[in-house]
């Protein structure tokens, strides 16, 4: 494992992330079992820093990892421990709340309080707002934040899915630094590499974090929109690409999103040990710019002008 250090932070965190939103599957004892496992043996190949949010599974997602320490106590100190919340799903389907985004300092206190409850620590290592809230009240978020830290809940804050307008705009009000933006990156959605997120990540040190960084390869990206012919093309390109560095095609991608100099940390999802640990081989490869185009060129069916 490689380890990036962050002055916000601890401890260096490792440059893979392990992702925890898929670690209670169906929530039947064998899909927790295999989670529990996923976790075991992500802490074993060296990956400290875990990625949960309130929704996920409900709420189980963290339950299951505030197990997993109980068991293990002496894990808490050797992790980093990120969160998220601020989407508030629609609780039944006759409810008249529909699913909404809720940035209000008493919703957000309560999110942080419960998942604190469910991991069963005193402190989040980061806490991200989930995905940009409509009705945001900058004022109230910043307000929020201080009294998150005061009280030592939270150590460090960022944000998921945020535009770049929106990070400056926190940005001018809170009295701290955001440490993170967690966006969707992925050969489907390349949208960063363009619109401004990522140069701003680099220009103020923000960590990016890539959530769903297999997503329209190894499986449908939300919204996927490529054709056969576009997948079959992404394909070929990979395969080549996998021959020449004598790895598999998801690995390929992987080094493709972490050769980019803003020092990408994509989230490892997968809940299968093998390509937990596999997954490690990504950070080897000596990937160079020419792939890096050759593979950008096969995503867009031409070539950069
Ligand atoms: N901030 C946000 O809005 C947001 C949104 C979504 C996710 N996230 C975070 O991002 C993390 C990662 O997302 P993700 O789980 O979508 O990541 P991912 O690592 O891109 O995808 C994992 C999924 O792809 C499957 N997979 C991986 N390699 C495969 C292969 N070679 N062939 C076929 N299937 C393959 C895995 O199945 P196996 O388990 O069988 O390997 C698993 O279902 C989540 O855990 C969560 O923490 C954040």
């Amino acid at each position: 494992m490689k380890y990036t250090s962050n002055p916000h932070f601890a401890l260096d965190s490792s440059r893979l992330i392990y992702g925890c939103m898929r670690i209670t599957g169906d929530n039947s004892s064998d899909d927790r079992q295999k989670g529990k496992l996923a976790i075991r043996t992500a802490i074993d190949e060296g990956y400290n820093h875990f990625d949960h949010a309130d929704i996920y599974g409900g709420g189980a997602c963290e339950s299951l990892f505030g197990e997993l320490l109980k068991e293990s106590p002496e894990l808490r100190e050797k992790m980093i421990i990120t969160s998220k919340a601020g989407i508030r799903p629609r609780v039944s389907p006759t409810d008249y709340a529909p699913t909404r985004y809720d940035f209000s300092q008493r919703y957000i206190l309560d999110s942080v309080e419960a998942s604190l409850t469910r991991l069963g620590i005193e402190q989040l290592d980061m806490f991200l707002l989930h995905r940009p809230d409509f009705l945001m009240d900058a004022h109230e978020v910043a307000e929020t934040f201080a009294k998150l830290k005061a009280s030592g809940k939270v150590k460090a804050f960022g944000v998921s899915n945020f535009s770049h307008s929106q990070v400056e705009l926190l940005r001018s009000v809170l009295p701290m630094p955001l440490v993170a933006n967690q966006v969707e990156i992925n050969i489907h959605n390349v949208d960063v590499f363009n619109n401004g997120v990522l140069d701003q990540c680099q220009q103020h040190g923000i960590m990016p974090i890539a959530w769903c960084p297999l997503g329209g390869v190894a499986y449908s990206a939300w919204g996927n929109t490529f054709s056969v012919a576009d997948e079959q093309r992404i394909e070929n390109e990979l395969n080549q690409q996998a021959e020449k560095y004598q790895c598999q095609p998801w690995q390929v991608i992987l080094a493709w999103l972490m050769c980019h100099p803003v020092g990408i940390m994509p989230i490892v999802g997968s809940t299968n040990p093998t390509r937990i640990a596999d997954a490690k081989a990504a950070l080897l490869l000596n990937y160079s710019r020419e792939d890096w185009y050759r593979l950008f060129e096969a995503r867009n069916g031409e070539s950069v002008p």
